[in-house]
């Protein structure tokens, strides 16, 4: 669920929304999906404080910038972004910029004496609390509230839909982790797991399928830990699905300690559950797994690949790989080599370690493996993974798929952009002429790279509303 990326807040339909004189917000988010969808809450709950929306920091009065912490190199990218804030601040004394999310909740009132921009600091638990913190600015003192709660769900904060795509919707349906392992950052970030009430998941669902929704990806860290009043995850795959028959329904992050048959048998029931799984494996040595605490074994993680193919053929799988960790032979990472090929990987994200201060590794184990054999073992898993991601793609070509187009295509505006139900990139040659984003088409394959699957329409299955 890592995607090391950002994405600007501001889109074209919050232009629309009627708020002359009012105050602009400008948002920016890092770090992945469960953030996008905590900027979504904040963008909803300062819609209904009556602020606009801008896509430009320079209009702002307000900047917020909701941060990740779980490597080095994502922080770093919030000080370059705070430097930017400050230059816009200068030209706008009145301009307030707020930190939220994970580096907020790590650095707490670290980041104000560190960076005298910052106006205001909200941890992922304080969104509740943003009104009164901007008030609290505006009366001259600098506000923070970072106090990681046991409860709290948004269950009841409309999220004002902004990503990623015109008719796709993120829904947390947890929050929190549970989990401990060694490496990371987030139970410390984002607190103890919490589950939100079923019922307003499988509501929230069938409200954006009647509004058009096609693709509803559902999000926690570990969503196979999720329960709510004796429902499972399982149970709760099957309730939106039904809820929501017309939207294909996604989820992550899947943990191959916690993953059950039973939530594979549910997939394979529902013609509207996406057969994409992701289930982040780390390493393939069981040496280096147990430093990381993540609680299973290569010989079990292969046992759940082997269960998912067998209930789902057709699934997509992608897994999350640390190459690096403390104390990571060549054997160790060997081994891990291994288990990408055993496993057939469809798609990997690949990180070098990068140690975070106050986790169990920070404290236990030496960050001893060098940059430079970090950097090759990077190098020696890419090279891995896009034989496997062209090997699975090639496998596709001559075969018709369900795709929803998502955007233009990056190379040639003639083209369009989506995903397949199992969740391959696809470009669709020539499409744009009679189709748009949001619309669900069958596509014929008739070729691909590692990267993506290329094909032309042969059907139209349903239209953007
Ligand atoms: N809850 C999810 C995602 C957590 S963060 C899960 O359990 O998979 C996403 C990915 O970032 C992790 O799967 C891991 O591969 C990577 N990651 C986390 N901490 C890291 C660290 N300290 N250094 C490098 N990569 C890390
Ligand atoms: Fe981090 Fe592990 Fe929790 Fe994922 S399951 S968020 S890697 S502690
Ligand atoms: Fe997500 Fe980064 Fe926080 S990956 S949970 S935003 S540390």
């Amino acid at each position: 669920m890592a995607l090391a990326h950002s994405r600007v807040f501001g889109a074209a339909q919050l232009e629309q929304v009627p708020t002359p004189g009012s105050y602009r917000a400008y948002i920016e988010t890092y770090g992945c999906q469960m953030n996008f969808a905590d900027s979504e809450l904040v963008a909803g709950l300062l819609h209904a404080e009556g602020y606009g929306f801008t896509q430009d920091p320079q209009e702002a009065d307000l900047i917020l910038i909701n941060t990740c912490a779980i490597r080095e190199h994502a922080e770093e990218k919030i000080w370059q972004r705070l430097k930017y804030f400050q230059s816009c601040k200068q030209r706008r004394p009145h301009l307030i910029v707020g930190v939220l999310g994970c580096m907020a909740e790590r650095l707490k009132a670290k980041l104000l004496q560190e960076a005298p921009v910052v106006d205001l600091i909200a941890g992922p638990d304080s969104y509740r609390h943003l009104p009164q913190l901007i008030r609290q600015v505006e009366s001259g003192a600098r506000a923070i509230h970072v106090l990681l709660s046991r409860e709290e769900t948004y269950a009841d904060i409309a999220p004002m839909r902004l990503a990623p795509h015109p008719t796709s919707a993120y829904i947390s349906i947890m929050r929190g982790c549970n989990n401990m392992c060694s490496f990371c950052i987030v139970p410390f970030t984002r607190g103890r797991e919490r589950s939100r009430r079923w019922q307003s998941i499988v509501s929230e669902a069938q409200q954006l399928a009647e509004a058009g929704y096609k693709e509803i990806t559902l999000l926690g860290q570990n969503v196979d830990s999720y329960q709510d009043q004796g429902v499972r995850f399982a149970e709760l795959l099957a309730r939106v699905a039904e809820a929501a028959p017309t939207a294909w329904i996604r989820f992550a992050t899947s943990h191959p300690k916690d993953m059950l048959d039973e939530v594979l048998e549910t997939i394979a029931r529902y013609p509207n559950l996406s057969p994409y799984i992701h289930l982040p494996v780390q390493a393939g040595s069981n040496s280096v797994l147990q430093r990381m605490n993540r609680g299973y074994t290569a010989e079990w993680y292969l046992d759940r690949v082997a269960a998912i193919r067998r209930y789902l053929p057709q699934a997509v799988l992608s897994t999350d790989i640390i190459v690096g960790f403390c104390g990571e032979t060549d054997a160790d990472f060997e081994a891990t080599v291994a288990l990408m090929e055993a496993a057939r990987f469809d798609f990997t994200y690949h990180f070098m370690y990068s140690e975070r201060p106050g986790t169990l590794a920070a404290r236990r184990y030496k960050d001893d493996v060098p940059q430079e054999v970090k950097h090759a073992r990077l190098e020696a898993v890419i090279t891995k993974a896009q034989a496997l991601s062209l090997t699975s793609n090639q496998a596709q070509i001559g075969t018709y798929q369900q795709v929803l187009i998502e955007k233009p295509a990056r190379r040639d505006p003639k083209d369009l952009a989506g995903r397949t139900f199992s969740g391959r990139n696809v470009i669709l040659r020539g499409a744009a002429a009679s189709y748009k984003p949001g619309d669900t088409v069958e596509a014929y394959i008739h070729e691909a790279t590692s990267a993506t699957l290329i094909g032309y329409v042969t059907a139209t299955l349903s239209e953007s509303p």
